[in-house]
């Protein structure tokens, strides 16, 4: 007789789990999630962290750039995710402005994410410069996850989705803020946009796992947008994501299968439709004063131009 999973296997991960792994060498997979439905089938195939990046705001709500996610936009996605999950650990991501701005309202709004949201982590952009405010959300009792290379909240700043750290300024800065991210106590962190190379290099020197997208293979993990990975988006698709599916097309021709049933009145069939003892639906209806021709004069209906 089978078992089932030991309450152990069943146990929601932790950072811990992700320092384990690390420390067995397994590569650790990472998937953006931003709803229930997502997040179950995400938990079910064994990813075992799952983001719920502001990386919403595009994929999700239509908007143009990370930087008009808000705190509650976050929070609202990510008690979606929660409730789907059993097993993975969820990453909230911190919106622009919820962090950095004083130590308080940073410590304030990581524990509403994981207070209310029910995250089992918080992230955040930012190397040097982030460094006391992952201390202070750290030192709290809220497991971090650093993002440095490029950093979708200082678009603006970094001025487009360029790699990062190819010349050796910029290569020596961002070595000094992994150092930072790890020193400060992040459990991992997102290398984002960063020459294979030097990603590699960093992500040698550290004691925690990097999680690289368009990182190359040399991080300890890697993180996707799922709507990329699962081929969801009609437009652009970044040079480091991979479809491994082309659901794009394959919900359309669902849809139009659907929309084309619906036209010809073969959907729904027999199968999709119940019935009822057909003398009841006479008494039913012969009994009614709305059964009426004249009640369909009374009730109007959609006008159309040619009333108008
Ligand atoms: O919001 C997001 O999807 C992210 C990933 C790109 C790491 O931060």
């Amino acid at each position: 007789m089978s078992q089932g999973p030991s309450p152990l296997q069943a146990a929601r991960l932790t950072i811990a789990s992700i320092a384990r792994l690390y420390a067995d060498g397994e590569r650790i997979a990472m998937l953006t999630a931003y709803d229930y439905t997502t997040a179950r089938i995400l938990d079910d195939a064994g990813i075992p962290m799952l983001l719920v990046g502001d990386s919403l705001g595009q994929v999700m709500l239509g908007y143009d750039s990370t930087v008009r996610v808000t705190m509650t936009e976050i929070l609202h996605h990510t008690k979606a995710v929660v409730r789907g999950t059993r097993r993975s650990l969820v990453v909230a991501d911190m919106p622009f402005l919820s962090y950095g701005v004083t130590p308080e309202a940073s410590l304030e709004n990581a524990g509403i994410l994981m207070r209310e949201g029910g995250a089992g982590a918080v992230k955040l952009e930012g190397g040097e410069r982030s460094a006391r405010t992952i201390e202070t959300i750290v030192r709290a009792g809220i497991p971090v996850m650093g993002h440095i290379g490029l950093t979708p909240q200082s678009i603006h700043q970094l001025g487009g989705h360029r790699v990062q750290g190819k010349t050796k300024e910029a290569g020596r800065q961002l070595l000094a803020d992994a150092l930072a991210v790890q020193q400060a106590g992040a459990f991992a962190m997102v290398l984002e946009l960063v020459p294979e190379g030097l990603a590699a290099a960093i992500t040698e020197r550290l004691k925690v796992p990097t999680i690289g997208i368009g990182a190359g293979a040399g991080c300890s993990g890697q993180v996707q947008v799922v709507t990329d990975t699962l081929g969801l988006s009609a437009e652009f698709t970044p040079k480091h994501a991979r479809h491994y599916t082309e659901l794009y097309s394959i919900i359309k021709a669902a849809a139009e299968a659907y929309k084309d049933d619906v036209a010809a009145g073969t959907f729904p069939g027999p199968a999709e439709s119940t019935r009822m003892d057909p003398a009841t639906l006479q008494e039913i209806l012969s009994s009614s004063p709305l059964d009426r021709p004249e009640m369909a004069e009374v009730s109007g209906g959609i006008p159309l131009d040619r009333d108008l």
